[in-house]
């Protein structure tokens, strides 16, 4: 009698066993389910941020306020890297010109030490141009570009890098 009541006991036990095993790993189970419900609807909400974001590209505005004229000096070549534009105070009065290289678009930077009135040069592929833009030097296929220049009520010189020029205008000042 005693022998079948251990043997109950045994299996009662081992049941108790097998229900506790079975509920742990349901349990784990329906964890790691809720965690892939998490991740997707966190990628869900992250893609659909994204899709209804407006596709807009934010660029500074094409005019720039170069300054007031007395702070160039005759003759000078004055690069605005930020703005991607020259200032120059000719002869003829103010202009401007891009300064964006015409071959692969590298900023190009000021070189009074080259040629005989200083060059406008390429650290890309070494294209050079002079004063007023004209290639002289390398694999550019255009000039840079003429820019509008004009005087504000306010005494700025104002430059539209919208805008380019056919034909060479001055500021006369
Ligand atoms: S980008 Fe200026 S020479 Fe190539």
């Amino acid at each position: 009698m005693s022998d079948v009541k251990t043997q109950e006991h045994a299996a009662g036990e081992a049941a108790k066993d097998c229900d506790c095993k079975d509920s742990s790993r349901r349990a784990f189970f329906a964890k790691v389910g809720m965690g892939s419900l998490v991740v997707a609807a966190a990628g869900t909400g992250l893609f659909s941020y994204e899709y209804f974001s407006p596709n807009v590209l934010f660029e500074s505005a094409p005019i720039i306020k170069a300054g007031k004229p007395d702070q160039f000096a005759a003759g000078t070549v004055t690069l605005d890297a930020q703005s991607g534009i020259y200032l120059i105070n000719g002869v003829k009065g103010f202009y401007a010109l891009g300064a964006i290289c015409t071959h692969l678009g590298c900023l190009t930077a000021w070189k009074p030490e080259l040629g005989t009135d200083g060059q406008i040069a390429c650290p890309c592929h070494g294209s050079r141009f002079n004063r007023d833009g004209i290639k002289v030097a390398g694999p550019a296929p255009q000039p840079l570009p003429w820019l509008k220049v004009w005087l504000a009520e306010d005494g700025n010189l104002m430059v539209d890098r919208s805008t380019t020029l056919k034909e060479p205008e001055y500021v006369k000042v």
